[in-house]
C-alpha cells in the first residue's frame, strides 16, 4: 500500500495522519517526510525535478510506504506529476487531512480539485476529517466541505474518517513514540509516585501517567477511523466474489 498524505493548506494533520493514524496499522510501511528530502536545499522548500525523480524510483522500490508531503510541496509536487504523465498511479490512495477552519476547507476542496484534476478518481481520494471539538458534529463542523463533495462527488468523504481534537498529538509530537505502545504501558505510575522522593519526579511520572491515560482514550478512534478509510491492497474497497453464474 503506497499512500500520499497530501493538503495545500499546512496545519491541518499530515504528519500527525501519516504518523498516527496510517504507519501504524499498514504493516511494514515506511515513512517518507517529502519536506526532509530537500532540508538542506538553500532555495527553501521547493521540490525540484530530480528529488522528485527520486521519490518515484523509491517508489517502485518499496511494498508499503506513506509519503507525508509539507505543504510547500505540494504545488510542486502536483506540477510534477501533471509533468511526469501517470505517476500519480504510483499512490494506491491520496489521503487529505483537514480541519473545520473555513479558510482550510477551502484550501481542501482546491487540493480536491487539483488532485481529480490530475487523473485521481474518487476511489482513491479520501479526507479525514481532523480536530473535531467535543460536541460538535463533523456534518456541522464541514458544512461547506461536505456541501462541495455532495454537488461533485471527486472524493470519499466518510464522516466516519474523523479525529477529535485531542492533546495526545501535541505531547507526543517529534517524539517518535507509539500511541499504541503508549496506551499497552502497563507501568504502575501511582505505585511509582507514591514512592517518588521529590515533587518533580511525582509530576513527571504524573506526566507519563496522563500520557498513557490519554493514549488509551484515542486508540479506538484512531482504529475507527483507519477502519472506515477502507485501504486495502489495491486501494479500493474489498471485492467480494459472486458465484459464478456460469456452470
Ligand atoms: N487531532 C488533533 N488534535 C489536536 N492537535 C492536533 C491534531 N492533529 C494535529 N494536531 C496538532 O496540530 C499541529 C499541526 O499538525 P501537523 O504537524 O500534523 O500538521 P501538518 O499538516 O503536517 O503541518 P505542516 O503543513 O506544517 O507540515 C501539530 O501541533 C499537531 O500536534
Ligand atoms: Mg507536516
Amino acid at each position: 500500500m503506497k499512500i500520499a498524505v497530501i493538503n495545500f493548506s499546512g496545519n491541518v494533520g499530515k504528519t500527525t495522519v501519516a504518523r498516527h493514524l496510517l504507519v501504524p496499522r499498514l504493516p511494514g510501511a515506511e515513512l517518507v517526510c517529502v519536506e526532509s528530502i530537500n532540508a538542506d536545499d538553500g532555495q527553501g522548500q521547493a521540490l525540484r525535478g530530480r528529488q522528485f525523480g527520486e521519490l518515484q524510483e523509491y517508489l517502485q522500490t518499496v511494498e508499503s510506504v506513506v509519503v507525508d508531503i509539507g505543504a510547500s510541496n505540494v504545488e510542486e509536487l502536483l506540477a510534477l506529476m501533471r509533468k511526469y504523465r501517470g505517476s500519480q498511479e504510483d499512490f494506491d490512495c491520496f489521503i487529505v487531512p483537514t480541519v473545520p477552519a473555513l479558510k482550510q476547507q477551502q484550501d481542501t476542496i482546491a487540493t480536491l480539485v487539483e488532485l481529480a484534476h490530475i487523473g485521481v478518481p474518487a476511489s482513491r481520494l479520501k479526507v479525514v476529517f481532523n480536530m473535531v471539538e467535543d460536541g460538535i458534529e463533523v456534518g456541522r463542523a464541514f458544512d461547506t466541505l461536505l456541501a462541495f463533495v455532495a454537488e461533485l462527488p471527486i472524493a470519499q468523504a466518510d464522516m466516519r474518517c474523523c479525529l477529535g481534537d485531542n492533546e495526545i498529538y501535541e505531547r507526543v509530537k517529534g517524539a517518535g513514540v507509539d500511541i499504541a505502545a503508549l496506551a499497552r504501558d502497563s507501568t504502575d505510575y501511582k505505585a511509582l509516585i507514591g514512592k517518588a522522593r521529590s515533587t518533580e519526579d511525582k509530576l513527571a511520572l504524573a506526566q507519563k501517567l496522563a500520557t498513557s491515560r490519554l493514549a488509551s482514550g484515542v486508540l479506538p478512534e484512531l482504529d475507527a477511523c483507519f477502519a472506515a478509510l477502507g485501504l486495502t491492497a489495491s486501494g479500493d474497497a474489498i471485492a467480494v466474489s459472486a458465484p459464478s453464474a456460469t456452470a
